[in-house]
């Protein structure tokens, strides 16, 4: 099982919009999924009752000593993927959290004191040697602005920003509030869309940055659909290709 967290100690960068956004991407890419709330706040669980489906559980975790014990219960009931939305702030849950990650996500605006704000968990992440990723969020959809954020991030880090910056940035529209709102995910709510294209974007990134391989049954959908409804043929072949992915 892999374990992505969202945090950051500013409130309103994100984290919970694009955790939801980043569930239901890893989803319709072929991944089992939960989201764990951290957040007393509750932001998940509200969206969830706004949602008519129930294909995706939120489970509330709000005590730090329980997250842990929690993350190996499902790991090893054989889910694939956690995301973990946090509180803003650094909580125990959230220390524990980032402690247990494979991958911190830490949501910025491009303003100085969303970037500020990315102190306190890049020292975290960091004490506990755990990977993370800047992902610049509510952005204009150019401009000086967005540079600006980018280079301050780097400095932040004190890194090459091609390392640590998640692509593509996450444009401000109307389309991820509307989403929420209707407990939906953005990719559900419009998903010819631009933000449900980016979201989408944004998950293939992680895939890369965790060197995640596809599930089998996602490469048969694939395989089968290319080969024209040829069942045997494209079984062999995904076969085939989860063998080569494996080796
Ligand atoms: N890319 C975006 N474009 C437009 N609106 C956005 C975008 N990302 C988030 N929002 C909106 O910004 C607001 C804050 O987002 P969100 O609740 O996800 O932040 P948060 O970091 O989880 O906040 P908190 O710290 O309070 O938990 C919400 O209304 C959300 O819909
Ligand atoms: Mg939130």
């Amino acid at each position: 099982m892999h374990t992505i967290v969202l945090a950051t100690q500013k409130g309103g960068s994100g984290k919970s919009t694009l955790a939801i956004g980043l569930a239901l991407a890893a989803k319709q890419a072929g991944f089992t999924v939960r989201l764990i709330e951290t957040d007393p706040q509750g932001t998940l669980s509200n969206w969830q009752r706004r949602r008519a489906a129930d294909d995706l559980v939120v489970e509330p975790i709000y005590h730090a000593a329980d997250i842990a014990p929690r993350l190996n219960m499902l790991a090893d009931g054989g889910l694939q993927l956690a995301i973990v939305d946090t509180a803003a702030g650094l909580s125990a849950a959230t220390a524990a959290a980032i402690r247990h990650s494979d991958l911190c996500l830490i949501p910025a605006r491009p303003s100085v004191a969303d970037i500020e704000a990315t102190a306190s968990t890049l020292s975290a992440a960091r004490a506990w040697k755990r990977p993370y990723s800047f992902v610049l969020n509510q952005t204009p959809i150019r401009g000086q602005r967005i540079d600006n954020a980018a280079g301050a991030l780097a400095e932040e880090a004190a890194l090459d920003l091609a390392e640590v910056l998640a692509r593509p940035l996450i444009v401000m529209r109307n389309d991820h509030q509307d989403a929420l709102a209707s407990g939906l995910a953005v990719s559900e709510f419009a998903p010819n869309g631009k933000s449900a294209d980016e979201i989408r974007g944004l998950w293939h990134w992680i895939e890369t940055r965790l060197e995640l391989e596809a599930p089998s049954n996602v490469l048969i959908d694939q395989v089968m659909s290319a080969t024209d409804g040829m069942p045997h043929i494209a079984t062999e072949r995904a076969a085939d290709e989860t063998t080569t992915l494996a080796s």
